[in-house]
């Protein structure tokens, strides 16, 4: 799966996704991700890519033609078969999550738009995106850490990225439910034990301890994805 990140700091992205487990996961070429600046895209002498809003107003807007021709060259390169979405990451969008993280691994390429200043021309977003999508309803500086944090979360899915395919599995919402307690060694610390279930080797009563231990939870910390598990349970 390809990732492609058209930004004004493309440095920010890179050094993020170099790290840790997607950094492991590029190494190996199980992903790829390249970050472009759109500010080399830009026609005129001095580089520049905003300018005033028609209309008035505070802020400066990025205007369509870098914007463009970025997304342009990025398409060139991509397979004419290939399974495309190009993501406008913006707080006006569609709120991402587990399921749209989901949706969105099964794609050959994603192409990210990071907008700054007040935003991007409307008439380059009505011409090349294809998802407008939101990581929650607050106001970041840019688009830049909504993009890695969805990057992270989508990357995660494919398979052969983490190292134990199992952990995706079982992982919060998953299944509609947050995840259950864990406990490593040792046994008593402060004071606390470890539930005497866990250290009894039976499977199936483990088991079942915690699928009721997430119902338990999600149903106190949120209980609008516990209605939600609820309504999926009942076959409505
Ligand atoms: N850009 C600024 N804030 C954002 C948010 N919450 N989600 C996506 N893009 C953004």
């Amino acid at each position: 799966m390809r990732f492609h990140v058209l930004t004004l700091f493309p440095e920010m992205i890179m050094e993020s996704l170099n790290t840790s487990i997607l950094g492991r996961a590029m190494e190996k070429d199980i992903i790829q991700a390249q970050a472009l600046n759109i500010r080399d895209f830009a026609n005129n002498k001095h580089h520049s890519v905003d300018d005033y809003t028609y209309g008035g107003g505070a802020g400066m807007l990025m205007q369509a033609q870098p914007v463009y021709d970025c997304v342009q060259h990025v398409v060139e390169q991509i397979p004419a078969d290939a399974k495309t979405r190009v993501i406008y990451v913006t707080p006006q969008g569609r709120v991402f999550d587990q399921a749209l993280a989901k949706e969105l691994s099964g794609a050959d390429d994603l192409i990210f738009l990071c907008g700054h200043y007040e935003g991007i021309d409307e008439r380059v977003l009505e011409e090349v995106v294809t998802d407008e999508i939101s990581i929650g309803d607050y106001v970041l500086t840019g688009g830049e850490l909504p993009a890695l944090v969805m990057i992270d979360a989508i990357a995660r899915l494919v398979p052969g990225v983490l190292s134990n395919d199992e952990s995706a599995q079982t992982d919060s919402f998953q299944n509609g439910l947050l995840e259950y307690p864990q406990y490593s060694r040792p046994a008593v610390w402060h004071d606390k034990e470890v539930p005497a279930i866990l250290l009894s080797g039976d499977h199936a009563a483990v088991d079942r301890w915690r699928l009721e231990q997430s119902i338990e939870r999600t149903k106190q910390r949120r209980p609008d994805l516990y209605e939600a598990w609820l309504k999926k349970q009942n076959g409505s």
